[in-house]
């Protein structure tokens, strides 16, 4: 089996290569890595202290509680131990559990802290201030607002994007958009915000993970102090020797709505606002693609003595498909059965990284473990929108349901293979869809890291469409490169019969939704969807090979709407 031919374009030094997916990317090694950390890598802290024991809140970021209408969290990290941290809000004071961790990989220690805020109004505005008694800022502590959600059936607003990465293009996968990105959600002043995985790629930077973290959240900060951003974990949040699927750095950071599995709370979740019933998932649980955090060689990975943990050797992956043994998609199936169920649900968003229906030519295209796994469980409930990253560009599909089997072509052998192919309901791109009758699955991968990927599969033969499938996991194999491994890319092929919209133009933008309930006398309900895209922000153009870059200039790529008709709670 070829090397994925990602891997063998660069002639670079092959220590520490690590593959994302499609796209491969040459870490820092370990010891220039270290070196390579900025001198202050500190962008919103205000004062500065002694690290060790400056409490001084930063990477401050909201998250909802259970119920988002009464319930917010407010989540921080602190250079050093913070000394009785809390949030003010009015009269009240909540103090905040301290959650630290040790990184596996560069042994240092990152202290978090997160209030649980309670007994909210729906609807209401409140502001807050977050401190400490070694809060450098204790005479002016950071401030800012927040709103919760509204109660029953309301009109409101999110927006979604994935793939993040941060400003500081010290980090691989980092870019300047990164910032412009955040902006952007701001402009948009969303009830919140959707971040549809692979947060940082701490684990592209192996040895320097949590001053990615670090960048990552102070860039973050702007929006995420205001508002609540909701995450998913994607395959670079898998990190080596942190924890069993290698997600404490997200854990750490995020405390997110409670899915009853304390063994895997944090992984998936869901909540609900208005009448949209959010489901975010953990999707490497069920993905074939082996895209985690991977040791190429031909040196070995070492991490800091500190840590006492092992070398790890050329040709590692880690790999977690099926880390939930079924525990995620049991959950998954009694949520969106309750989900039908319950008259107050109009609308089913599920938010996860990897791609169904990624037609992406460079990047990872679709994986069929997922769509096995996962998609006949939409269906059958009615799922209306599916919003991934992994890829990064913009992709919209027509309304799918059920299957084409057995119509995908295996690469190396051109055998006919089933590659779970979902079937549209309509190909006509009327801008209007009835998700009733079939999901709409979106691809916004459009954040702001480094790699744009907005160049797309075509069948040579007849000018379709194409798509690039897993269809089975692609774990490392030996390269050309004496003592170096790699991970080969999809293996099958399909056409995209599904796609109905790809954005050639830039690999960045952020989706908005504007959900409105109708009124009980027209029985509909809509979401109108509004892809904003950044025009010339591609670091490379894929197509002309013109340098572009970072832009804060957002412009309509195009307008979709939604609609079916309103809940009753007679689902299957
Ligand atoms: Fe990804």
């Amino acid at each position: 089996m070829p090397e994925n031919p990602e891997n063998s374009r660069t002639g670079l030094s092959r220590r520490h290569m690590l593959t994302v997916g499609g796209a491969s990317l040459l870490a820092t090694a370990a010891t220039t890595a270290a070196a390579a950390v900025p001198a202050s890598a500190a962008i919103t802290t205000r004062a500065s202290a002694d690290p060790s024991t400056d409490g001084t809140p930063e990477q401050i970021h909201l998250t909802w509680g259970n119920d988002p209408a009464t319930s917010v969290v407010v989540s921080w990290a602190s250079p050093g131990q913070a000394v009785r941290p809390r949030v003010h809000i009015g009269e009240r004071v909540i103090p905040a559990v301290e959650r630290p961790y040790t990184d596996g990989m560069n042994g240092e220690t990152t202290y978090t802290y997160h209030a649980r805020i309670h007994h909210l109004r729906p609807g209401k505005t409140y502001a807050y201030t977050v401190t400490a008694e070694n809060d450098a800022n204790a005479d002016d502590p950071f401030s800012s607002t927040f709103t919760t959600a509204p109660e029953g059936r309301a009109k409101f607003r999110f927006t979604s994007f994935g793939d993040l990465a941060t400003p500081n293009t010290a980090w691989v996968l980092s870019y300047g958009q990164s910032a412009y990105a955040v902006g952007a959600v701001e402009s948009f002043q969303p009830l919140f915000h959707l971040l549809n995985g692979d947060l940082c790629y701490g684990d592209l930077n192996p040895m320097v993970q949590p001053e990615v973290w670090r960048d990552f959240g102070n860039n973050n900060q702007s929006s995420a102090a205001n508002r609540p951003w909701m995450p998913a974990p994607g395959n670079h949040e898998i990190e080596f020797n942190n924890g069993p699927q290698g997600f404490t750095s997200y854990l750490t950071r995020y405390t997110l709505p409670s899915n009853g599995l304390p063994q895997f709370e944090g992984r998936w979740y869901s909540f609900q606002v208005g009448s949209v019933l959010f489901v975010s998932l953990s999707a490497d649980d069920v993905v074939y693609q082996d895209a985690g955090a991977f040791v190429a060689g031909p040196a070995a990975l070492v991490p800091a003595a500190s840590t006492g943990n092992e070398p790890i050797e050329p040709g590692t992956s880690f790999y977690i498909n099926g880390y939930s043994d079924g525990e995620q998609t049991r959950w998954l199936e009694e949520t969106l059965r309750e989900g039908r169920r319950d008259p107050s649900v109009d609308w089913i968003i599920v938010q996860m990284h990897q791609c169904p229906c990624s037609s992406s030519k460079t990047g990872n295209g679709s994986d069929a473990g997922l769509r096995a796994a996962w998609l006949p469980l939409f269906d059958r409930y009615q799922v209306d929108l599916v919003l991934s990253g992994h890829d990064h560009d913009y992709e919209r599909s027509f309304p799918v349901r059920g299957f084409d089997h057995n119509v995908g072509t295996v690469t190396a052998t051109g055998a006919t293979v089933d590659t779970w192919r979902p079937h549209p309901v309509t190909t006509v791109d009327s801008g209007t869809f009835d998700t009733s009758h079939g999901t709409v699955y979106l691809i916004l991968g459009c954040g702001g890291t480094s790699a744009n990927l907005d160049i797309y599969g075509v069948d040579a033969a007849d000018g379709d469409t194409q798509a690039r499938v897993f269809i089975q996991p692609n774990r490392p194999i030996p390269s050309p490169t004496p003592g170096a491994y790699g991970r080969v890319g999809a293996q099958a092929t399909e056409d995209a019969i599904w796609s109905a919209k790809r954005d050639t133009a830039t690999g960045y933008g952020i989706a908005v939704f504007d959900v409105d309930p109708g009124s009980r006398s027209d029985g509909q309900t809509s979401i109108t969807v509004t892809q904003y895209h950044a025009l010339g922000a591609d670091p490379v153009n894929p197509t002309t090979g013109a340098k572009g870059a970072p832009t804060a200039d957002y412009t309509v790529f195009e307008t979709f709407t939604l609609v079916r008709p309103r809940g009753n709670g007679e689902g299957d």
